[in-house]
């Protein structure tokens, strides 16, 4: 029986894990939470970080997977790339590109080198560096952590909010694991995701997702609905924007996660990923509007199969997150009413009473999300938005 190491098993990862198994794979799940939920899924957890190369490695060596991949995680696709590259197996991506993909100062000035439109940036590294980058800003400028992922610590200044720099640069700085971060252009306009899949150097875009995030100053992505309704010349232009930046990055075979922004001067990158969307897009979105499972592509990679990736459906789909108030979580109503409305697919909750519901500053802050399809993006967006008005959340 052959084997792999899927790394990370948090909520997210779950899908890849059951397909590992359906694949006939012995499935070694690999993190640093001895309660992931995605554990009981798999035939054996192994308590180590996903960012811990050498440790992965070093198990590697003793159990001598035939495989090791992630799947929605950023971090993790470097140490899956340095670990394949050492041990001398195929790999999506080299680890110089999975850096382009989880750096996101190497990744712009990257972008910059091949021509890639991406926002004016500046890389930073301590507080007299920002003070100095913000009298250069225009009014509205975003603060990010260098190597973060969910949102977490992307801020959006406004010098006529007399904003305390200092409080501001802490908040984000907490978030960077290198002690990088980045002081970007804001870039005004509606924001998409494209999802991918290259093969022998050759990206294939999939769809592209309409995406919804919060008000000012944070960005918690609140739903996303797709295939995209922008026009077909912007759509033109944004596919264009995603192949050169997934060139860029020398993605050789896999997933892409490409987000990007539709200015007043043009479609520019946010960011890059080597990996699958998270937020239920490639697991449960695509699959459901466009017929087309990424989780399978992976895998035909992987065991050296014919990959999918044509469309074979044309549907709407959507997500929207469940957000509440502020306090301790107390009860939820219509959630059965939700799941018998029209198009409804699944609708779940990722906290219980008593939890407490925090501020929403990023993914993690989310109470749960409802998923519908429609025939398409107008009505999955109708459906959505009409079964997220029957959930009532509680707070003490
Ligand atoms: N330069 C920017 N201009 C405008 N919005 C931005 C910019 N950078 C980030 N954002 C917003 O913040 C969100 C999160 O930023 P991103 O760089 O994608 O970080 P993460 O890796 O946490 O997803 C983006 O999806 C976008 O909505
Ligand atoms: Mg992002």
């Amino acid at each position: 029986m052959k084997s792999i190491f899927i790394l990370g098993a948090s909520r997210l990862q779950v899908p890849a894990i059951i397909k590992a198994k359906e694949k006939g794979l012995y499935v070694y799940v690999l993190d640093y939470d001895s309660n992931a939920v995605g554990i009981k899924y798999a035939d054996k957890f192994l308590e180590i970080s996903t960012i811990d190369k050498e440790a992965v490695y070093n198990a590697a060596v003793t159990l001598n997977p035939d495989y090791i991949i992630t799947s929605t995680s950023d971090m993790p696709v470097r140490t899956v790339s340095w670990v394949n590259q050492k041990l001398g197996k195929a790999s999506d991506i080299s680890y110089e590109g999975s850096i382009f993909a989880t750096d996101k100062v190497v990744m712009l000035r990257r972008m910059q080198e091949c021509g890639v439109p991406i926002p004016e940036f500046y890389e930073i590294t301590k507080f007299s560096e920002f003070l100095d980058v913000t009298r250069k800003m225009a009014n509205k400028f975003i603060l990010k952590p260098a190597d973060n992922s969910a949102s977490r610590g992307v801020i959006l200044i406004d010098k006529n909010k007399n904003p305390d720099l200092e409080e501001i640069y802490r908040y984000s700085m907490q978030y960077s694991r290198s002690g990088k971060a980045l002081v970007e252009e804001y870039m005004t306009g509606p924001e998409v995701s494209v999802e991918s899949y290259t093969v022998n150097g050759e990206p294939n875009i999939i769809t592209i997702t309409d995406k919804m995030v919060t008000e000012q100053p944070f960005f918690v992505e609140i739903g996303h609905t797709e295939p995209s309704r922008l026009s077909i010349e912007q759509q033109e232009e944004i596919k264009k924007v995603a192949e050169d930046a997934i060139r860029a990055i020398g993605m050789c075979n896999g997933p892409n996660h490409t987000e990007i922004k539709m200015t007043p001067n043009g479609a520019k990158l946010v960011e890059i990923a080597a990996r699958l969307g998270g937020d239920f897009i490639t697991s449960r979105l695509v699959p459901l509007s466009t017929g087309v499972d990424m989780i399978e592509c992976s895998f035909s990679t992987l065991l050296n199969e014919k990959v999918c990736y044509q469309n074979t459906l044309s549907r709407g789909s959507a997500i929207r997150f469940i957000q509440g108030e502020k306090g301790i979580l107390s009860g939820i109503e219509g959630i059965e009413e939700a799941k018998k409305m029209p198009g409804v697919q699944e609708v779940e909750l990722y906290m219980k009473p008593g939890e407490s519901i925090k501020r929403l500053e990023n993914s993690s802050d989310r109470v749960g999300h409802i998923i519908a399809i429609g025939k398409d993006a107008d009505e999955a967006d109708y459906n959505v938005t009409n079964a997220l008005r029957k959930i009532k959340i509680n707070i003490l």
